[in-house]
C-alpha cells in the first residue's frame, strides 16, 4: 500500500527526543523558546507561541484577541472542523462563506457579503497549502476594520506573492504527524503583535506571568521539550521535503492532466502552494477511492461534508446553502504526494487512477 501521508522520522529526530529526555528538562523549557524563535523566523514575524496543537492554536489565539460572544468570525465551510469550532469555543458565531471553485480556498466575494456590525475577524484557511487571496482579504480587512486570523495548519513554508503565510495577522499552525513537518501533536500561533503574543503565551499556561501569580484566565496548552525538539530537527527540512511535494505535485498534474474526467489541483499564481494534499475532482469519487484502495493506493477525502452540514452544526441551526462547498465535498479525491514517494510509486498511481 502507498500511504495517503507517511510521517518522516529519522535517526536526528531519535538522537534530539532522547537528548531532552537526558537533559532532565523535558517540560516547556529552552527547546520550545528556540522552536518558536525558528518559525517566527519562517514567518518572518516578531513573535511565535508554541502550544499542544493546531486546535488549541487557534483557540487560544481568538481568546487573545478578545472575540466572544456576540462576535462573528466569517470563515470557510470547505476544511477540518477545528477551523470553525475555535469561534464556538469562545461563544462567537462562525459565519461561512463558500470557496473559489478552482482553488477551494475562501472567496473574497463572499466574506464581504457576509460582513455585518458584529464581525470581527475574517479566518482564512490556507487549504491542502494553497494560500488564500490575501491581496483581496487584506482589503475587506482594512475596509471593515476587522482582524485577519490565518489557519495556516496545512500550509508550513507556502508563500503569497513573496510572502510566506503565517505573516498576515495572527495564525495558526499544526504539528500533527500528516502535516509537512511534526512535532508528533503540536501547534503553533505567528504574530507581529506584541500584546497578542503576551496575552497567548499567558493563556496557554494559566494566565501566569510567574510561578503562582495568575493575572487572567488561562488553561495548560503547552508544548513540551521533547516536541519542540523533535520540531527542531524537522524544520530546516521543510524546505527540501515542500520541493518533493511541489515535484511530485507536478509530475502528478502533467499525468492526469491526460486523463478524461479528472481535474487536477490548480496553483494560484504568484503563490508557493506546499501541497499537504494533492486534490483532483472526479467523477463517482465514492467508487474512484474504493477502486484505487483495491488497487493499493492509500487516498484520502478531505472533506467529505462542509462543516454547516455536519450534525453539531445542523443541530446549532446551520442551513446556509453554500454549493460550491457542497459540490466539492462530493468530487475531491486526495493523493499521495509526501516527500518519500518513488517514481515507481507516482508511476504505479497514475496507471491505478487510469485503468479504474
Ligand atoms: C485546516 C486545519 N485547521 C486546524 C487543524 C487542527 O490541528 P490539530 O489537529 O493539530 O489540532 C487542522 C488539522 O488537521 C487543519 O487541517
Amino acid at each position: 500500500m502507498i500511504p495517503i501521508a507517511r510521517p518522516l522520522i529519522d535517526e536526528d529526530e531519535k538522537e534530539a527526543v532522547l537528548e531532552v529526555l537526558d537533559s532532565g528538562h523535558i517540560a516547556q523549557g529552552p527547546k520550545v523558546r528556540e522552536f518558536e524563535e525558528r518559525f517566527a523566523e519562517l514567518c518572518g514575524v516578531k513573535y511565535a507561541i508554541a502550544t499542544t496543537s493546531g486546535t488549541s492554536a487557534l483557540h487560544v489565539a481568538l481568546l487573545a484577541h478578545e472575540i466572544g460572544p456576540g462576535d462573528e468570525v466569517i470563515t470557510s465551510p470547505f476544511s477540518f472542523i477545528a477551523s470553525a469550532n475555535c469561534a464556538l469555543f469562545v461563544s462567537a458565531r462562525p459565519v461561512f462563506a463558500d470557496i473559489e471553485a478552482e482553488f477551494f480556498t475562501i472567496d473574497p466575494d463572499e466574506i464581504s457579503k457576509r460582513v455585518t456590525s458584529k464581525t470581527k475577524a475574517i479566518l482564512p484557511i490556507h487549504l491542502y497549502g494553497q494560500p488564500c487571496d490575501m491581496n483581496a482579504i487584506n482589503q475587506i480587512a482594512q475596509k471593515h476594520d476587522l482582524l485577519i486570523l490565518e489557519d495556516a495548519c496545512q500550509a508550513h513554508g507556502a508563500t503569497y506573492q513573496g510572502l510566506p503565510v503565517g505573516s498576515f495577522g495572527t495564525a495558526c499552525f499544526s504539528f500533527y504527524p500528516t502535516k509537512n513537518i511534526t512535532t508528533i501533536e503540536g501547534g503553533m500561533i505567528t504574530t507581529d503583535d506584541a500584546e497578542i503574543a503576551e496575552r497567548a503565551r499567558l493563556i496557554r499556561d494559566h494566565g501566569s506571568p510567574q510561578r503562582y501569580e495568575h493575572i487572567v484566565l488561562g488553561y495548560n496548552l503547552r508544548m513540551n521539550d521533547v516536541q519542540a525538539a523533535i520540531g527542531l530537527v524537522q524544520l530546516p527540512k521543510l524546505q527540501e521535503w515542500n520541493s518533493k511535494r511541489q515535484a511530485n505535485a507536478a509530475y502528478l498534474t502533467a499525468e492526469l492532466s491526460k486523463i478524461e474526467g479528472i481535474m487536477p489541483p490548480k496553483i494560484r499564481e504568484g503563490s508557493q502552494h506546499v501541497f499537504h494534499q494533492y486534490t483532483i475532482r472526479i467523477n463517482d469519487r465514492d467508487k474512484a477511492a474504493q477502486k484505487l484502495r483495491e488497487k493499493g493506493i492509500g487516498v484520502g477525502v478531505h472533506y467529505p461534508s462542509p462543516i454547516h452540514k455536519q450534525p453539531l452544526y445542523q443541530e446549532l441551526g446551520y442551513h446556509d446553502s453554500l454549493p460550491l462547498s457542497e459540490i466539492a465535498s462530493k468530487e475531491v479525491l486526495s493523493l499521495p504526494v509526501h516527500p518519500s514517494l518513488t517514481k515507481a510509486d507516482l508511476d504505479q498511481i497514475v496507471e491505478a487512477i487510469s485503468t479504474i
